[in-house]
C-alpha cells in the first residue's frame, strides 16, 4: 500500500521555498510507508468537495448544528444505483415523491446517491412504492429502511450518450498529492492550512455520517421506539479527518422526555420493567440486542462485533454503503459533552484546528497513534495536549475550562452522572484571544514544550490550564475534563511516551535547523511540515550510535546549542 503511493514520488518536482532549485524528492524514496501510513490510504484519486474543502470555522452552537443535521438526515435517503444512469431522469423519477433539496453521488464499491427531500413525507411516499426483492435461492428479511436499491427495467445502453455522473470524493488525497501540495506551499503556516483543507471532513462526508446514524436509529427503533442515535467524537467535534471512524451514541433518555410524568391526585403510573443488578449490565443487555438486530436485519451492516466487556461497552460494525467503521455505545453521555467542548475550542480560534490536524497527522506518520487499541497515545489525548499548550501561551490562545464555566448561564448548566459538565455555549460571550503568534511558531513551540515537559511529575489539565502534580504514577497523565479523577491516557506506556518525547524533540530540532538554513539557502529537501512527516532521524541515529548518549538527549542538546547560538548571533552550530 505504502510502496505504491511512494513509488510515484520519484518524479515529483519540488518547488523549493528557499532555493529556487527544482529536484526530484529522492529522499522520499528511502522512507517507505511513512506518509501513506499517516493517511492510512492507498493511492487514490484526489479532489475535495466544493462545499466542504474551505477552512470552515464553525460558529453555530453545537446543539444547533446537531439538531439541523439530524432533521436533514431524517428527510434523506441513500440509494445504490446502477453504474449507468441518467442523472436527469433519476431526479425526475424521485421528484414524483416531493421536491429535492439537495443530492450528490459518491462511489464506494458501486455508485450511491444521497438524496435529501424537502419534506419527510416524501420518504414515506417513496417507501410506499418500493418492494422487497425476491432473491431466487436466498430469502430476504423484509425491512422498510431508507436505504434503497435502484434497478433499471431496461439497462442503459453502454454506448448511449449519457453525461457521466459527477461523484464526490469521500477519501483524503493520496500521499503523493499531499506531499506535492505541502512542498509547494508558501510558508509553514500555509502548509498547516493546506493539510487542514485537504484532510478535513467535507460537507458531503458529514451529511453521510449523520445519515448513517439516522439509518442505524431506524434499526434500533425496532426495539426502542423514539430512541436517538447521535454521532460524537471526531465526526462532529471539528477535528475529524476523512476516513475517521464514526462514533455513535444510542440515546435512550430521549424516550423519557416524551412522558410528562403527570401525577394525577394520589396516582402515579410507572412502566413495568425488568431490573438488572447494575447500569453496566443494563448497557450490555441493550447493546447486545441492538447488535443482534444490526447483524440480522440492518441493511448494509456487516462484521458486527459485540465488545461488551470493554470499559465502555460497544458494538462495532462496518456500514458497507458509506464505508464507515462504526462504534455504537450507549450510556456514554459524557463523551457527547466532550465532543461539544472540543467543538467549542475548535471554533474559538482558527489556529486550533490547523494545529490539531498537523499534530494528529505527525503522530500517525510516526506510528505514535494507531487504529488498533494498545499502549499508544490516542487522537483524543493529542487534542487535549494541543488545547493545553494553547492555554499556556502568553497571552493564552484558548481559555481554560474553568473560565468557560464562569461564563455559563442557567441554560448552560449540565450535570451528568454527578459530574459538573457546565460551560458557556454561546461564542459571543467569549472574547477572542489577543495572541497573534503564527502557526509556524506554535508548531515549533509545541514540540519544544512537550519535548521538555516534566511528564514524570506533572499532569496535563485543560480545566485549570496549568500543570499539576500527577495524582498517580501512569507515565502520561491527562486529566479527563469532566470526570476529573480519571486519566484519559492511562493506557500509554513509558516507551510510547518516550517515543513521543524523542520525536517532539527531533521535530523541534528540524524546524529550528530550517530557521538557521534560511540564512544559507542551500538545500531543497522537503521542508517544514513535509519534513516532519518523514521517518525519524532519531530512530536511525539511535540505531547507529546506540552505545552513545540516547538520541533524544543529543537532539535536546543540539536544540539548545542552536538556540543559544542564534541568541548569540553566531552561525557556528554543532548540528
Ligand atoms: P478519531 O481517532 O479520529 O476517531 O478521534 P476521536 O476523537 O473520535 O476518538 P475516539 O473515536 O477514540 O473516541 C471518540 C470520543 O470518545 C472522543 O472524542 C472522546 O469524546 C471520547 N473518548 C475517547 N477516549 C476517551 C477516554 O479515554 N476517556 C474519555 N472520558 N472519553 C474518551
Ligand atoms: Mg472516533
Amino acid at each position: 500500500m505504502a510502496a505504491r503511493g511512494l513509488g510515484l514520488l520519484t518524479s515529483l518536482p519540488l518547488r523549493a521555498r528557499r532555493s529556487q532549485v527544482q529536484r526530484p524528492l529522492c529522499r522520499l524514496l528511502s522512507c517507505p510507508g511513512t506518509v501513506a501510513a499517516a493517511l492510512g490510504r492507498e493511492e487514490q484519486s484526489s479532489g475535495s468537495a466544493e462545499t466542504g474543502s474551505e477552512n470552515r470555522t464553525p460558529k453555530k452552537r453545537f446543539s444547533e448544528v446537531q439538531k439541523e443535521r439530524r432533521e436533514q438526515a431524517q428527510r434523506t435517503v441513500l440509494i445504490h444505483c446502477p453504474n449507468k444512469l441518467s442523472e436527469k431522469k433519476f431526479l425526475k423519477y424521485l421528484s414524483q415523491h416531493g421536491s429535492i433539496n439537495n443530492h450528490f453521488f459518491y462511489e464506494s464499491f458501486g455508485l450511491y446517491a444521497v438524496v435529501e427531500f424537502s419534506q419527510k413525507e416524501s420518504v414515506a411516499s417513496l417507501q410506499n412504492v418500493t418492494r422487497t426483492p425476491s432473491l431466487g435461492t436466498e430469502a430476504a428479511i423484509p425491512f422498510r429502511s431508507r436505504y434503497f436499491n435502484l434497478k433499471l427495467k431496461t439497462p442503459l445502453n453502454q454506448t448511449s450518450e449519457q453525461p457521466s455522473i459527477q461523484c464526490r470524493t469521500q477519501s483524503s488525497p493520496s500521499s503523493r498529492k499531499l506531499f506535492e501540495l505541502l512542498c509547494c506551499a508558501e510558508s509553514v503556516d500555509d502548509q498547516l492550512d493546506t493539510l487542514l483543507r485537504e484532510l478535513q471532513l467535507t460537507e458531503e462526508d458529514t451529511k453521510l455520517r449523520y445519515l448513517t446514524c439516522s439509518l442505524i436509529e431506524d434499526v434500533a427503533a425496532a426495539y426502542f421506539p423514539d430512541c436517538t442515535v447521535r454521532p460524537f467524537g471526531s465526526s462532529v467535534n471539528s477535528f475529524g479527518k476523512l476516513g475517521c471512524d464514526l462514533d455513535m451514541f444510542l440515546d435512550l433518555d430521549e424516550i423519557e422526555k416524551f412522558s410528562t410524568h403527570k401525577a394525577s391526585g394520589n396516582f402515579l403510573m410507572e412502566f413495568q420493567v425488568k431490573n438488572v443488578p447494575s447500569e453496566r449490565i443494563a448497557t450490555q443487555k441493550i447493546l447486545s440486542v441492538v447488535g443482534e438486530c444490526l447483524d440480522h436485519f440492518g441493511p448494509g451492516c456487516v462484521g458486527v462485533q459485540k465488545i461488551l466487556n470493554a470499559r465502555c461497552p460497544l458494538v462495532r460494525f462496518s456500514h458497507q454503503a458509506s464505508g464507515f467503521q462504526c462504534d455504537l455505545t450507549t450510556n456514554n453521555r459524557i463523551a457527547l459533552k466532550s465532543s461539544e467542548l472540543l467543538y467549542m475550542y475548535g471554533a474559538l480560534d482558527s489556529r486550533v484546528r490547523a494545529l490539531v490536524f498537523s499534530i494528529r497527522c505527525w503522530a500517525r506518520a510516526h506510528s505514535l497513534t494507531s487504529s488498533i487499541p494498545g499502549a499508544w497515545i490516542t487522537n483524543f489525548s493529542l487534542t487535549m495536549m494541543v488545547i493545553f499548550f494553547l492555554q499556556r501561551r502568553s497571552p493564552p490562545i484558548l481559555p481554560t475550562l474553568d473560565y468557560l464555566k464562569t461564563l455559563a448561564d442557567a441554560e448552560d448548566k449540565c450535570i451528568i452522572e454527578g459530574h459538573n459538565c457546565t460551560f458557556v455555549r454561546d461564542f459571543n460571550r467569549i472574547k477572542p484571544s489577543g495572541n497573534a503568534e503564527t502557526l509556524e511558531l506554535l508548531l515549533k513551540e509545541f514540540f519544544e514544550y512537550f519535548g521538555n515537559f516534566a511528564f514524570n511529575k506533572n499532569s496535563i489539565n485543560i480545566r485549570q490550564g496549568r500543570e499539576q502534580n500527577k495524582p498517580e504514577s501512569s507515565p502520561l497523565h491527562i486529566q479527563n475534563p469532566f470526570e476529573t479523577s480519571l486519566n484519559i491516557s492511562k493506557n500509554v506506556s513509558q516507551s510510547q511516551l518516550q517515543k513521543f518525547v524523542d520525536l517532539a524533540r527531533e521535530s523541534a530540532w528540524i524546524l529550528h535547523q530550517e530557521d538557521k538554513d534560511r540564512l544559507s539557502p542551500s538545500n531543497n529537501r522537503p521542508w517544514g511540515l513535509a519534513a516532519l512527516l518523514l521517518p525519524s532521524v532519531a530512530n536511525s541515529m539511535s540505531l547507529a550510535k546506540k552505545k552513545k548518549k540516547p538520541a533524544s538527549e543529543r537532539i535536546k542538546n543540539l536544540l539548545e546549542s542552536i538556540k543559544s547560538s542564534s541568541t548569540e548571533n553566531s552561525t557556528a552550530t554543532n548540528g
